[in-house]
């Protein structure tokens, strides 16, 4: 029988087109020189669930080690969306900080703040504004997809059309070279490289043009098999308990051609339940399940079961993590107090040099 092979959660792919390779040439010598530095924003909209884990999260995660990485909660960017309630956005921001650390994003080797804790991204979010034609921010996909799916909202403003401009200013600011983001976002980092090189262009060589990292992301379905998403209502969290797993998991959908036991399955074609398994089961028992399911010698309660423990056992450090954390208390404030101190330093430096760039002095 042929073996499937478990999805690689921590796979990272570099995006590369022609015009990302020729900017590689130009910067080539300087980027050499220049520390290896990673920087990357969540808006803040909540508890994260097990898609953003297998995402973007494993991603950061995994970068920590290799690179100086810079990662903030972009509460200015939810107030795009978000105006009409901003009262939420600071409980999301200590609800999403606490997820972040209980995954495994290390505040001893990665700088952790809030965006609106650095007034210079406001600062150099208005300059860039000034150099950056509307046209091209017009031209931006995410700009009428959002006011389409959003259409309840005025989503007319000048803050959600200049989106982009702050997000070039989040990740200029720090002179990151590297940005990990999921493909929805890569017409923003192309702003961001053509603002920088307009800035460059106007004032003098001043920021590097950053390069996406693209995460390989595995499909995680929700329990009942569209993407997942705490939109849909569809979600496993990384907070929920085990409980919550196992009624969740039980609520999955299976293969639905499988009315009783003895029907034979087939859970690469039918069953929603069996794209979970792929993340949490390894190869060989992988192997067993199919064959089992297919030759009607397991039943889907027994199946599902097993997956929720399986997805238990993932989350039993990341849920140990996240008590220790919450036991002492202060920890997430404190965090955020260092994570702002120590990137306020990279901000002030940058915004110095853009002046003496801009006014010549
Ligand atoms: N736009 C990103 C999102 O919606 C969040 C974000 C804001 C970001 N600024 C950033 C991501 C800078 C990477 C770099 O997910
Ligand atoms: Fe899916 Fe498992 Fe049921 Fe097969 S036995 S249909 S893999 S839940």
């Amino acid at each position: 029988m042929e073996c499937i092979t478990t999805v690689n959660n921590n796979g990272i792919e570099e995006q590369h087109s022609d015009n990302i390779n020729a900017a590689n040439e130009n910067n080539k010598d300087r980027l050499i020189e220049q520390e290896r530095r990673i920087l990357s924003g969540m808006r803040p909209s909540g508890k994260l669930h097990l898609g953003h884990l297998h995402g973007v999260l494993n991603t950061w995660k995994s970068l920590q080690q290799e690179y100086r990485c810079f990662f903030f909660v972009a509460d200015w960017h939810a107030l795009t969306t978000n105006y009409d309630y901003p009262q939420a956005i600071p409980e999301f921001i200590d609800d999403m900080t606490l997820d972040w650390l209980s995954i495994g994003i290390d505040p001893d080797i990665s700088t952790i703040f809030v965006q609106s804790h650095i007034k210079e991204h406001a600062e150099l979010n208005l300059i860039f504004s000034m150099i950056t034609p509307v046209s091209w921010l017009e031209r931006n996909p995410t700009y009428k997809e959002q006011q389409e799916e959003l259409r309840q909202k005025d989503l007319a403003t000048h803050g959600f059309l200049g989106y982009p401009v702050l997000q070039a200013a989040d990740i200029l600011i720090y002179k990151a070279n590297k940005v990990p983001v999921g493909v929805d976002q890569l017409p923003h980092l192309e702003l961001t490289r053509e603002i920088a090189r307009r800035f460059n262009y106007l004032y003098g060589e001043t920021f590097p043009i950053p390069e996406p990292l693209l995460a390989q992301t595995p499909k995680v379905p929700g329990i009942d098999g569209r993407k997942m998403s705490k939109s849909y209502g569809n979600a496993i969290f990384i907070s929920d308990s085990e409980e919550e797993v196992v009624r969740k998991v039980s609520e999955m959908i299976t293969d639905t051609e499988r009315k009783r036991k003895n029907d034979p399955g087939d859970p690469e074609k039918r069953c929603i339940a069996f794209n979970l398994h792929k993340l949490y089961i390894d190869k060989d028992r992988l192997c067993e399940i199919v064959e089992d399911c297919k030759g009607a010698k397991i039943g889907c309660v027994q199946c599902k079961r097993e997956l929720a423990d399986a997805i238990n056992s993932f989350l039993t450090p990341i849920r140990e993590r996240r008590r220790e954390i919450e036991a002492s208390k202060g920890t997430i404030k404190d965090i955020l107090i260092k994570g702002r101190d120590v990137a306020r330093e990279f901000s002030e430096a940058t915004i110095n040099e853009v002046k003496s760039a801009l006014w010549g002095v």
